[in-house]
């Protein structure tokens, strides 16, 4: 990889899905303005025309950076993802690149946990049923069916940052809130933790699931798990489509085993706006189903565009990884008339002893020095009291295991 310009303007930001602008906001402010901004997602050959020159990448959910993408990425330095979820990027074959992905883990937590408490007054109040017979002129005045959300028990499967939040929301409403979680969790307020996702399907009134898309979730809602609700209970999912078996869901909304449910996430969610939505819980009035907007609020935007645009401006400027998903976590504080070198290389011995053995060889003295490693890759730091030289450059380049090294400046 060819050394990276000092001068800011030209360092290349493209920014797609139309991220929050306050994203150009802080990059701006922070001296980089050469920046690319499209409001829409690009496909795969698309894509990979535009990144050839690209050093910065902001994408949303819908963008796919693949290793074909990333083999055509040359200069690609970082990708920010600006939401919550990675998984439409390959994490390792940009970590084997030596490129970090950032992404704003908990902006919109709170956007989530008060859409899901909504959801559960609607639902336990039958108002989605109600408002689609309404709306196609009919009219059912009656109590029948319709519930307080006090007092009732939600039961949150995933008590992490979205589950705890709606844990003390539904607390406030004076519901009692039970929980599930893979570890011992502390409870907010009076919250209660019970020791298998069985016994919370059959306390609950409303079951929300908050956790992660990972091996042990997937399908973790199936034919079995609905049977174990009470009978006309409630389901809600805003976490990952493939936590549950969505055709196990429809026959239990079939059946009447379940009383309604509020979907935001599905196994399988159009690519765009345009495509239409299949799913067999389109005919179900007394399901609320929502495209994938549970974290989306302007709120919620605002705060990831200035979250992950402080991310590039800490990589680019100081060569700090601090959460990167994908990436050995580094960061150095700023010494003033130092010259920063970044080296980062393949996880395997004897490349730190390689690289000191240059500086001590070329007489330049390491004023500071910070390696973090994980099993495949290793990233170094480096801050020297002389002006660098391009022999000493190309020499950590040759270094075997490299996969780049440059100058910040
Ligand atoms: P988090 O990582 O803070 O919490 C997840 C919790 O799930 C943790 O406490 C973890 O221990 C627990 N967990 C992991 N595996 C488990 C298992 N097998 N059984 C029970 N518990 C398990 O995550 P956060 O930020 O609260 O997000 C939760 C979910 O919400 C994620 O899937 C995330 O992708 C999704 N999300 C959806 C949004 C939307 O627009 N609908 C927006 C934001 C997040």
């Amino acid at each position: 990889m060819s050394q990276l310009s000092l001068d800011k303007s030209k360092i290349r930001f493209l920014l797609l899905e139309g991220v929050h602008k306050n994203a150009i906001g802080v990059l701006s402010s922070n001296g980089y303005t050469n920046i690319d901004y499209l409001h829409t997602a690009l496909d795969e050959d698309a894509l990979i025309e535009k990144i050839r020159n690209v050093h910065f990448v902001g994408i949303r959910s819908r963008t796919k950076i693949n290793e074909r993408v990333l083999q055509a990425a040359d200069k690609l330095i970082a990708i920010g993802c600006f939401c919550i979820g990675t998984n439409q990027v390959n994490l390792r074959a940009a970590m084997a690149k030596g490129i970090p992905v950032f992404n704003a883990p908990h902006s919109n937590t709170r956007s989530v946990a008060e859409l899901v408490l909504a959801e559960t007054i609607l639902l336990l109040r039958g108002i989605p049923e109600k408002n689609a017979l309404v709306h196609r002129g009919g009219w059912s005045k009656s109590a029948e069916g319709s519930f307080e959300a006090r007092g009732k028990t939600l039961g949150i499967v995933g008590y992490g940052n979205i589950g705890s939040q709606l844990s003390v929301l539904a607390e406030a409403l004076g519901m009692h809130v039970i929980y599930y979680d893979a570890i011992t969790k502390l409870p907010l307020g009076n919250a209660r933790q019970l020791g298998t996702l069985d016994e919370l399907l059959a306390q609950a009134d409303v079951v929300s699931l908050h956790v992660p898309e990972i091996a042990s979730t997937e399908n973790m809602m199936g034919a079995k798990q609905f049977a174990t609700m009470k009978s006309g209970s409630i389901f809600i999912n805003a976490a990952r489509g493939s936590c549950v078996d969505i055709d196990a869901l429809a026959a239990a909304l079939e059946s009447k085993q379940l009383g309604g449910a509020s979907i935001d996430v599905f196994p399988k969610e159009p690519k765009a706006n345009d495509e239409e939505f299949l799913s067999p819980l389109r005919r179900f009035d007394n399901v609320i189903l929502t495209p994938h907007i549970g974290g989306s609020t302007l709120e919620a935007q605002a705060n990831i565009g200035l979250e992950v645009a402080e991310k590039f401006v800490r990589y680019s400027d100081t060569g700090a990884t601090l959460s990167a998903v994908n990436f050995p976590e580094v960061a150095v504080p700023l010494l003033a008339g130092k010259h920063r070198l970044l080296h980062i290389h393949k996880n395997i011995p004897g490349v730190l002893s390689a690289i000191n053995g240059i500086f001590a060889e070329n007489g330049f003295n390491i004023s500071a020095q910070s390696l973090m490693t994980n099993d495949a890759v290793g990233y170094l730091v480096m801050d020297v009291d002389v002006d660098y030289s391009t022999v000493v450059l190309h020499k950590l380049q040759e270094i075997d295991g490299t996969i780049w090294a440059r100058v910040l400046y």
